[in-house]
């Protein structure tokens, strides 16, 4: 092993505020990083820590204020070192005993005067973030190595995450690594909203130079893509498996609620819409379209109903005509077959085709995500009772973009998502969020993701919304307002032991030979169940229904 290269020494600082060091004079100042990964080495600990910030410094401000001009370069090398100096910051993060069969741990306190630090070494990454193996998925290399960063899909999927970073970043590139992880070492079943026909057959990068393949191309047999537009699949000659259709009796009051801007929806309208549904029940949508003018008065009438405000219901729900995926009555064996390919831990992608509006988008998004979940809670229900591991639904993880449309603060309490992203892993329904605005996402959702997976993002009350319930990460917004425009992300949370900035990984001709290559399990679905013992099953369960 090479000698580690060092850096400069603790000079000061605080468990809660973080180190600031020394910087050594031989040590290019230009070198350091913002987000780089050092190693302190203590006199009991090795402290992983995290770059946060560089500065300059002076022993004595009358340098500063008479500084040598260009004509004197001899000068300025003589201040160097002595006089003039550079600092930087850096935030422990995990903290390795001297016994090292203890293992990593949190950190609780902080080296000594002059501790040394260190650039961190492959073999400093290898042992915090692991080598690819079973359950292990690598993401990107470190800023400045070459060495695989890897992320613990088994803790990653246990709970709802979020992708996140401005227009054009790499979220979508990021999200398919992720699912091709998931997928790839099959650790769940996935649901995938694709709005803008990215995930299931190929895509192209912005500049549409380079086509980039889809999930089903890469794991054939194992994803299937639902189309509500089957006619732009075969207009695409992108090969799809079934197509979906919604019933006009599947549409609830919420659903409608949630689209009242996309409705333009007058504030009367829940109102009017649930004196409909106490009327004609699920069939309210098309008995109050059915109406004429004297049936609508009538129904006014009769109903107590306000005439203008339920008229004004029934034109803005004409908007629902141009779907053609609506039907009276949904055809129920296409979405049948798709669940059933869920529960057999295989994944979905629900392409929207034309329908790429938040009209459409939100309202089949609600809907499936409804029927599913409440079919994964009765089947929890009926394994919890049962405690029969076969009976158990698989883990099921729902990517939807553009979250902040179904989870801001006004819609979260009401929709589907909101439900799923608050009771945590309770019924084995996570969710994979993806957004370029994070602050316009509630507050109590953002706090509940496990791992936030973030490309740049400029606006402050977006870097905010990031490190919602993350204590001590005054250090790591710099890091993450510093990260390059493309391809460079920040990733924070439960799948990682500690935060770590990474080149994403490429998403290439190597990447498609790899994940074409055989893994393990059997060919469809999932690997072969461990068999797991009784008293095994009981602790799950109290783990996740805690006896009161
Ligand atoms: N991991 C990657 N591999 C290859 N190209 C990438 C990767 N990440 C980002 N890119 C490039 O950046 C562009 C924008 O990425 P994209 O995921 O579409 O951004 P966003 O979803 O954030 O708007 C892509 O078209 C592609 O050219
Ligand atoms: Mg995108």
């Amino acid at each position: 092993m090479s000698q580690p290269t060092r850096i400069g020494v603790v000079t000061s600082g605080s468990l809660l505020e973080g180190l600031t060091a020394r910087l050594d004079d031989h040590y290019d100042l230009e070198q350091l990083r913002v987000g780089q990964f050092v190693v302190v080495q203590g006199r009991q600990n090795r402290f992983f820590s995290m770059l946060t910030d560089v500065q300059l410094a002076a022993t004595s401000p009358a340098i500063l204020a008479d500084p040598p001009g260009d004509d004197h370069p001899l000068l300025t090398e003589i201040l160097a070192g002595r006089s003039t100096y550079g600092t930087f910051k850096i935030t422990p993060q995990l903290m390795l005993p001297e016994d090292i069969s203890l293992g990593l741990r949190p950190v609780k306190t902080i080296p000594a005067h002059f501790a040394p630090i260190y650039e961190a070494s492959e073999d400093d990454f290898g042992l915090v973030f692991g080598a690819e193996d079973e359950g292990s998925f690598q993401m990107g290399r470190p800023l400045d190595m070459d060495v695989a960063v890897c992320l613990d899909l088994h803790r990653f999927v246990e709970r709802s995450n979020g992708v996140f970073g401005k227009s054009g970043t790499g979220k979508s590139f990021l999200t398919r690594l992720l699912l091709c992880g998931v997928i790839k070492h099959k650790i769940a079943s996935n649901l995938i909203f694709d709005m803008h026909s990215e995930y299931g057959w190929s895509g192209t990068t912005e500049d549409k130079s380079q086509e980039v393949k889809g999930l089903a191309q890469l794991f054939p047999g194992q994803v299937l893509i639902y189309s509500l537009d089957p006619e732009s699949s075969r207009r695409r000659s992108a090969k799809f498996d079934g197509d979906i259709t919604i019933g006009l009796d599947e549409i609830r009051v919420e659903d409608i609620l949630l689209l009242q801007d996309a409705l333009n929806l007058n504030a009367t309208a829940a109102e009017s819409a649930y004196i409909c549904v106490e009327r004609f029940g699920a069939a309210w949508i098309s008995q109050l379209r059915a109406m004429d003018t004297d049936a609508l008065k009538e129904f006014a009438d009769s109903s107590g109903a306000n005439i203008a405000s339920i008229s004004a219901l029934r034109r803005k729900l004409a908007a629902l005509d141009r779907l053609t995926f609506i039907s009276r009555k949904a055809t129920l064996s296409s979405i049948n077959t798709m669940i059933d390919a869920l529960l057999n831990g295989k994944s979905v992608v629900i392409e929207f085709g034309q329908y790429r509006d938040e009209l459409a988008y939100m309202l089949v998004a609600n809907i499936l995500t409804r029927r599913i979940h409440e079919l994964w809670v009765e089947r929890t229900e009926l394994f919890l009772a049962s405690k029969r591991a076969s009976d158990r639904p698989p883990q099921l993880m729902i990517t939807i973009e553009e979250a902040h449309k179904f989870l801001n603060p006004t819609t979260a309490r009401q929709t589907i998502f909101g439900i799923i992203a608050r009771e945590l892993r309770k019924y084995a329904v996570t969710l994979l969020v993806v957004d370029q605005r994070p602050s316009s996402i509630d507050n109590e959702v953002m706090s509940q993701l496990g791992s936030r997976i973030t490309a740049l993002l400029n606006d402050d009350k977006d870097i905010d919304a990031i490190f919602t319930g993350v204590s001590g990460s005054k250090g790591l917004k710099t890091v993450l307002a510093a990260l390059d425009s493309r391809q460079q992300a920040m990733i924070l949370g439960h799948a990682v032991p500690m935060p770590v900035v990474i080149r994403t990984r490429a998403y290439d001709a190597a990447f498609y030979k790899a994940m074409l290559a055989p893994g393990r399990g059997n060919s469809n679905g999932f690997a072969p169940a461990l068999p797991i013992s009784a008293t095994q099953i009981q602790d799950d369960v109290d783990d996740l229904f805690p006896p009161d």
